[in-house]
């Protein structure tokens, strides 16, 4: 399988690429952007790895990545990579503000940020998916759909549109042999989570529905299980 992660030089985007990687007949590119160091050591790692280093947020650097997507020739989308919001005062969280209070900027900002990098990706790998009638669409959400916790409307509205598309790319493309899924993970520690208070982090594990850390080792370790066993019931969700 040839697999496209976007996001993957670090946290689960990482393990993921790492996990995949270890079957030798997968070939694996992920996108990557500050963290040069993890992705030129993870390629180092794999002969069967290549980074390409894009800014998701940035437009030119955007489009010149889905210009050259279709040269990939993927089987697999794997859509990851979250632009996380600046939040001085609550470092490694998703948390903006209470949403009476979030300026409209900062909502147009994330969504510019964050879901139209990844419509764009996903139209471009559609068009070539039913171009080989094949393909498969996977999506990281959140666990934290099911339990919002203050200051996370812009992060959780954003993976629920996310939620919604996942969906619709699955009825629309049915006919083309092309799936769509998601899974949603709950707290783990990664590169940016860990930078988070410690207390902060308790208080989400209590009022999640795991009530405890989930792994990016568990969660990648899952995701490889359903790429190689073809699940295809009719859910769009991956249970992890
Ligand atoms: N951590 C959690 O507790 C948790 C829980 C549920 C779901 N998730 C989801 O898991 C996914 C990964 O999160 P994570 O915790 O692993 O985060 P992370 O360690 O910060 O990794 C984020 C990845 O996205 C890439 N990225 C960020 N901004 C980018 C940009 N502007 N252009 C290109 N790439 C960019 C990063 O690349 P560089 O480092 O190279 O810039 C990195 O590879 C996200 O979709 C998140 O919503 C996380």
């Amino acid at each position: 399988m040839i697999i496209l992660i976007t996001g993957g030089s670090s946290g689960l985007g990482r393990s993921i690429v790492e996990e995949l990687s270890k079957n030798k007949e997968n070939y694996v590119f992920f996108t990557f952007n500050k963290s040069e160091e993890n992705a030129r050591k993870i390629c180092e790692r794999n002969e069967n790895v290549k980074g390409i280093k894009c800014d998701l947020t940035i437009k030119n650097e955007l489009d010149d990545f889905i210009n050259n997507i279709k040269t990939l020739k993927i089987d697999v989308l794997i859509n990851n990579f979250y632009s996380w919001p600046e939040n001085p005062l609550m470092p490694g969280t998703f948390l903006t503000g209470h949403f009476h209070k979030i300026d409209e900027n900062t909502f147009i900002e994330e969504f510019k940020k964050n879901i139209i990098p990844t419509v764009l990706i996903t139209q471009e790998i559609i068009k070539f998916f039913r171009s080989r009638k094949k393909g498969k669409i996977l999506t990281t959400l959140t666990s934290f759909l099911n339990s919002p916790s203050i200051g996370s409307s812009i992060y959780v509205s954003n993976k629920n549109y996310l939620k919604s598309l996942c969906k619709v790319w699955g009825v629309e493309n049915k006919k083309y042999n092309i799936t769509s899924h998601y899974f949603s993970p709950s707290l783990m520690i990664t590169g940016h989570t860990s930078k988070m208070d410690k207390r902060l982090i308790d208080q989400m594990i209590k009022s999640s529905e795991l009530n405890e850390i989930m792994t990016v080792d568990h969660v990648s370790k899952k995701i490889s299980k359903f790429l190689n066993t073809d699940d295809l019931d009719n859910s769009n969700q991956i249970l992890l």
